[in-house]
């Protein structure tokens, strides 16, 4: 492992105000979002929508670095490019999804374990030949009666940790992601005390594995009220809860922090990263940006619906929310811009 050429990495991918991509749903999450608006679900409507996000004409403006799915790093454009030959020439970093997916986590009902640890240094090696510079690995933690137990919340550190110590031998930056679900009748407090805990254990699990702290990325959800919590605080509230969060439990080391939306609106996402940076950018030790997948590619998909008509009003709509975000790193994100007609995308076919 070069330790440097892993913090120039981590920094890198939150450099210029930028952020992340995430474009790494699994086949049954990328199958399960096409079923809803109509899709066919075949690998060659995955590679055409993915063909889709990697050609967005300007996508690097916004996005450093963009998180593949086993089967996307292997795929290629119609002309016969890799994708990612197509990120790395935009300019924009091509990383890797390596846990294989969240299982029922035994003795622990309504709770869930991620994992994907066999074989990982193998699998890390061939994605770092492939040109893979950055990895990432999910674990969820549900929020309800009784629930997170310690059980789930350590076992899930613990495995995270171990993941970012292989990541950093494989000389790739670890995107370290633990996620407390939005969903529930939970209040913001209680994913405040949650999230805490979650955080901490996970920075003491990576300082048991020897994790080079400078050389990672945090991808941790914002302090939310549940989804379907009565009581929903304004947006400065959520940015308050969330930096005062992150504070208490995150190390100054860390280059940088890159959100997760976790199944918020597209527009609630950039305004709270917005207000995240608007009111705490000067005092925070490390970057606060994004790492969104439906918070920039929703209102895409749903343009695109499998139209090759669309490619191109899908494409504005994509990089319409890049850039939003990329604003609400600079505290500089508005409602106007939801609304300027410039980047408001033109359907040249109706949905069906
Ligand atoms: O693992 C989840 C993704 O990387 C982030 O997805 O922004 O839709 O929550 P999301």
């Amino acid at each position: 492992m070069n330790a440097q050429e892993l913090i120039d990495t981590a920094n890198a991918l939150v450099a210029d105000d930028k952020g992340l991509l995430a474009m790494d749903e699994s086949n049954p999450t990328c199958n399960k979002r096409f079923a809803k608006l109509g899709i066919p679900q075949t690998e060659e409507t995955r590679r055409a929508y993915r063909e889709l996000i990697v050609t967005t004409p300007g996508l690097e403006e916004s996005i450093s670095g963009a998180i593949l799915y086993n089967e996307t790093i292997r795929q290629q454009k119609k002309d016969g490019t890799l994708f990612v030959k197509v990120l790395t020439d935009a300019g924009i970093i091509p990383g890797i999804k390596v846990d294989t997916g969240a299982k029922d986590l035994a003795g622990h009902p309504g709770e869930k374990i991620t994992e994907g640890l066999d074989g990982l240094r193998d699998r890390l090696a061939e994605y770092s030949q492939m040109g893979a510079r950055f990895a990432k690995w999910r674990a969820v933690i549900a929020v309800g009666e009784g629930i997170p137990s310690r059980g789930c919340i350590e076992t899930n550190a613990h495995a995270l940790a171990r993941y970012a110590a292989l990541c950093q031998e494989a000389g790739m930056v670890p995107v370290v992601e633990p996620e407390v679900l939005m969903d529930g009748q939970h209040t913001l407090e209680r994913c405040c005390e949650v999230t805490e805990e979650v955080l901490k254990t996970v920075f003491s699990q990576l300082y048991i594995q020897g994790v080079t702290l400078e050389g990672m990325i945090l991808k941790p959800n914002m302090v939310l009220p549940g989804s379907t919590c009565s009581k929903q605080e304004a947006v400065d509230e959520v940015a308050d809860a969330t930096e005062r969060c992150l504070l208490r439990s995150v190390p100054a080391a860390v280059p940088g922090i890159a959100f997760l939306s976790g199944g918020q609106s597209a527009e609630l996402a950039s305004a709270r990263l917005n207000a995240m940076n608007v009111r705490f950018k000067s005092r925070m030790p490390w970057a606060l940006a994004f790492s969104f997948a439906r918070a920039i590619q929703q209102p895409a998909l749903e343009i695109w619906r499998g139209q090759e008509a669309n490619v191109s009003a899908a494409q504005q709509a994509l990089n319409h929310r890049a850039s939003c975000n990329r604003a609400a790193r600079r505290g500089e994100y508005s409602a106007a811009m939801e609304k300027s007609s410039a980047t408001v995308p033109q359907l040249t076919q109706p949905v069906a």
